[in-house]
């Protein structure tokens, strides 16, 4: 009986806990303390550090199921979806892992056993192909000798340049834990064997189902390999793919879950062609969606949220091509969910939520798609040579605001090429213009559009009601605008927005009716105008529309927060500086606080320590924050604090907190010093010639950066094995020992180049006067090379000398050619030519040249080659100079 896709889950893992694995849950598919990736993308994630030997294996065999996702990143499969039978942007992987245990042999008799065993699987084994790295002769042996395949069942793929640039390298990023892999394949095709011996590419044919990986190295963002300190094992299965063979379907499409979320799509739609592409495509992507959504991540501009918004467009634009004109995505939600519960694995949001979410998106973009779809098929009939115009793409993108993936794959699917450049060109020049006309507005006095003062209510009132004077689109005042997602400048006749000034800044919120809903993003001065920057982001704004108008209440409370700190520490500082300290400049968001003043020294530890304990000290004592109108006059007297150089009117807002500190100030503050919680200085800098930086921290921020810097702290303790008190003189201690340790060593060093110079000069030989030198190498420390090359040439009168160096089964070779020598052979003629030997590159001058490639199978060979190669040269050239 074929299995479902629940009972072949549950079959891999009863497997694995045969062998002695423990099975421990998937992670969440948002990686926790990894900025490497966007989505988890394979089982091994949740176990980056364990692999990189920075965390201790709790278990040393595992085996997960993992909920993985494909959609960006150096493991993307989002434009194969669709187009292949086999390729899911979502999917759940199978995993079993060795942390320092078991090695090659076992996981691939593990591999062979559950697939091919009549217990398990059962999977004829002559259906099955495997593909080897090619420098891995044990892999090879493993399934050659151990298992018994014929050779025509063995590919190692072809050779490149790089040992990690293999199809059969697996490395989960740009940098991490690594190393060369197996892959098994099932072999979809009625032909016995499998004829092209270099290449298996995976195709419907050709079914990639297991791949297991051997990690033994650390991958660096330069590109190195740093050997692991452990060897380990990951392994990944598609459960998708494993169920397609297994219940004898030629597509992951026909499987039980997708053919029921296929039936039920097309049923509401009424579609009568189950093969549909597009079809698929929506099953997919409706999916994937449903599982982001419910990990938390919204539609946005950015990182998650954009991935969630392509697939979200994707799928709309697949539904208008099967004729769905409507919003559609929102009504599987239900289904999806009831079917992802029955047949996956997973913790669902709920179905109202994520349906409100999906409707939103679809609301805002199905107009746009329409129209876009429609303007670029006009535009598609009228180009010539294939090619769409830079402009039109410039003008779709821009104007339409139609997104550049989605034309990229309609003009894909038709076989038409975009013209990037063009395009470019003209985002550049738009960009360029775009900040001008800011300026220009910011230039133009509010007068010529005889905009009156906006009341600002925004001390009292977080949320009123008023209404809209002007819209202004770039600078041009409007009467009303239905596109979405343009900048654009509302003004209000009164506004509960504060606008960026006194180093605070600007809040942000919305403004909305029930026709319309519009996002600010920014709110700045232009005289008495309040100017509410943002975005449309439904619906449809008029001129003088009655509109709530709200700000973010919460950020707002965190900027308050923030300012009131900044008058504390002003008078903080004039008490612990002892005189009346010049402020400069501040910034003061929701996040932190920035106070810049005039102060010829620079501010001691102890002086900071004191600062922030009368700053916390008035924080606890919870004192009242008070304001009050009164003459400038006044204030002098009071002594409150004021900028010297800002002009005041005569009636002023003084700000007073208690008795501690009295300052002119136009922003919004806390009520009472309590609410600031904490207050931490982060930095202390002198930012000019007489100008001091001070940032700091309240709240939550505060604490977080504590407790941050505690286990920073817990970090050294731990590694340094020793008690807190005594942790100062520990890492003194071993700062000396490691200078004494750094002279020695430089002494040994030396030491070892004049023995390796005297060896190497021993083992060289003279030809017609001249010394040739070739020696091999296996120095850790590339200067090594450089010094010795040195040290060579100081011994030498006439020379060609070549030192190879091997690390990490890769050679650098370094070449010399004194003066005399050129005219015969050059430096980069010999680098030229080993350089191809051993499949790498170099270069240089005629004197010296370097170069690098990867380790040749038979050094004494190469060796020898190129010391023939040389002589016949050097010969040849001596005896054309006769
Ligand atoms: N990490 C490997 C892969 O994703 C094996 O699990 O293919």
């Amino acid at each position: 009986m074929k299995k479902s896709i629940n009972e072949i889950r549950k079959t891999f893992l009863e497997f694995f806990e045969k062998k002695n694995h423990k099975i421990i849950p998937g992670s969440s598919i948002i990686p926790k303390n990894d900025s490497s990736l966007l989505f988890t993308n394979a089982g091994m994630n949740q176990f980056k550090d364990v692999f990189l030997g920075k965390k201790e294996p709790i278990f040393p065999r595992v085996a997960t199921v993992q909920n993985c996702l494909r959609t960006g990143g150096k493991h993307n499969d989002l434009n194969n979806v669709g187009y292949t039978s086999y390729h899911n942007t979502f999917f759940e992987m199978l995993g079993n892992f060795s942390f320092r245990d078991y090695f090659k042999e076992d996981a691939i008799i593990y591999a062979w056993e559950l697939l091919t065993s009549s217990k398990w699987f059962n999977l004829p084994e002559e259906k099955l192909l495997v593909t080897i790295h090619s420098s891995d002769k044990e892999t090879y042996n493993i399934w050659k000798n151990i298992i018994g395949l014929s050779e025509n069942q063995i590919i190692p793929l072809k050779k490149e340049k790089e040992i990690f640039l293999s199809e059969n390298f697996w490395k989960m990023g740009n940098s991490g834990p690594c190393g060369p892999c197996t892959e098994i394949f099932f072999n979809n095709t009625q032909n016995k064997e499998h004829q092209n011996k270099d290449i298996l590419v995976e195709n419907n044919n050709y079914l990639e189902i297991w791949n297991i990986v051997f990690i033994q190295y650390n991958l660096q963002s330069d590109g190195s390999l740093i050997d692991l300190p452990y060897k380990s094992v990951d392994t990944g299965m598609g459960l998708e793919r494993i169920t397609s063979i297994l219940q004898r379907k030629k597509s992951n499409y026909k499987i039980d879950l997708f053919q029921k979320l296929i039936f039920y799509i097309a049923n509401q739609n009424n579609i009568k062609d189950l093969e549909n592409k597009s079809l698929h495509i929506i099953a997919d992507h409706i999916r994937t969606c449903i599982y982001i959504i419910s990990s938390g991540v919204i539609p946005s501009n950015e990182g998650k949220g954009y991935i969630l918004r392509r697939l979200i467009r994707r799928a709309l634009r697949h539904g208008l091509k099967l004729g769905i004109k409507e919003k559609f995505l929102y009504k599987i939600v239900p289904y999806t969910i009831k079917l992802i519960k029955k047949f996956s694995n997973g913790n669902m949001k709920k179905k109202e939520e994520i349906g409100k979410i999906l409707k939103l998106e679809e609301d805002q973009f199905l107009k746009i798609l329409k129209k876009g779809i429609i303007l670029l098929h006009e535009n598609i009939k009228k180009i010539k040579k294939n090619i769409l115009p830079g402009k039109i793409i410039f003008s779709l993108h821009d104007t339409f605001g139609f997104p550049i993936d989605l034309i990229e794959e309609i003009c894909k699917e038709k076989k038409i090429i975009l013209d990037y450049q063009k395009f470019n060109q003209l985002m550049e020049a738009q960009k360029i213009q775009s900040k001008k006309s800011k300026k220009f507005f910011f230039e133009k006095n509010y007068q010529t559009f005889k905009i009156k003062p906006t009341i600002f209510l925004g001390y009292q009132e977080k949320k009123i009601k008023t209404t809209i004077t002007n819209i202004f689109l770039k600078e041009n005042s409007i009467k009303k605008i239905q596109t979405l997602n343009k900048k654009i400048i509302l003004i209000l006749k009164e506004t509960p927005f504060y606008s960026e000034s006194g180093g605070q800044i600007g809040d942000t919120g919305k403004i909305y009716n029930k026709n319309f809903s519009f996002l600010v993003e920014d709110t700045k001065k232009n005289g008495l105008v309040t100017m509410h920057f943002g975005r449309l982001i439904s619906g449809e704004i008029k001129i003088n529309a009655n509109v709530t108008a709200e700000i973010d209440f919460k950020k707002r409370k965190l900027i308050a927060i923030n300012h009131s700190a900044t008058h504390l520490l002003h008078s903080s500082l004039n008490i612990v500086l002892n005189q009346k300290i010049l402020q400069k400049g501040s910034l003061v968001n929701e996040k932190y606080l920035r106070f810049d003043f005039l102060y010829p020294n620079s501010i001691s530890q102890e002086e900071i320590k004191k600062i922030e304990k009368i700053v916390n000290y008035k924080i606890w004592e919870n004192l009242n924050i008070n304001c009050e109108i009164i003459s400038f006059k006044e204030a002098k007297e009071k002594n409150a604090i004021f900028l010297k150089n800002k002009q005041y009117t005569e009636k002023v807002r003084l700000l007073s907190i208690d008795n501690f500190s009295h300052e002119l100030c136009g922003g919004t503050h806390a009520r009472r010093t309590g609410e600031i919680g904490i207050f931490k200085i982060i930095s202390n800098n002198s930012i000019s010639a007489n100008v001091c930086r001070i940032e700091a921290l309240t709240r939550k921020e505060a604490l977080l950066s504590i407790q941050k810097k505690e286990s920073i702290f817990n970090k050294i303790k731990k590694n340094l094995k020793e008690e807190e008190t005594k942790i100062v003189k520990k890492i003194n201690f071993l700062l000396e020992k490691n200078s004494y340790l750094k002279l020695i060593y430089k002494k040994y060093e030396k030491y070892k180049i004049k023995e390796t110079t005297k060896k190497i000069l021993k083992e060289s030989f003279l030809i017609k006067k001249t010394n040739l030198v070739i020696y091999h190498l296996n120095e850790k420390k590339s200067n090594f090379l450089n010094c010795l090359i040195n040290n060579l040439k100081n011994n030498l009168n006439s020379f060609i000398i070549i030192l190879t160096n091997e690390t990490n089964k890769k050679i650098s070779v370094l070449v010399s050619v004194s003066k005399e020598l050129i005219t015969k052979i050059t430096a980069v003629e010999i680098i030229n030519f080993i350089t191809k030997e051993i499949n790498g590159k170099g270069g240089g001058n005629k004197e010296n040249a370097q170069g690098g490639g990867i380790k040749p199978k038979n050094n004494n060979f190469f060796i020898k080659k190129s010391k023939k190669w040389i002589l016949s040269i050097l010969e040849s050239k001596i005896k054309k100079h006769k």
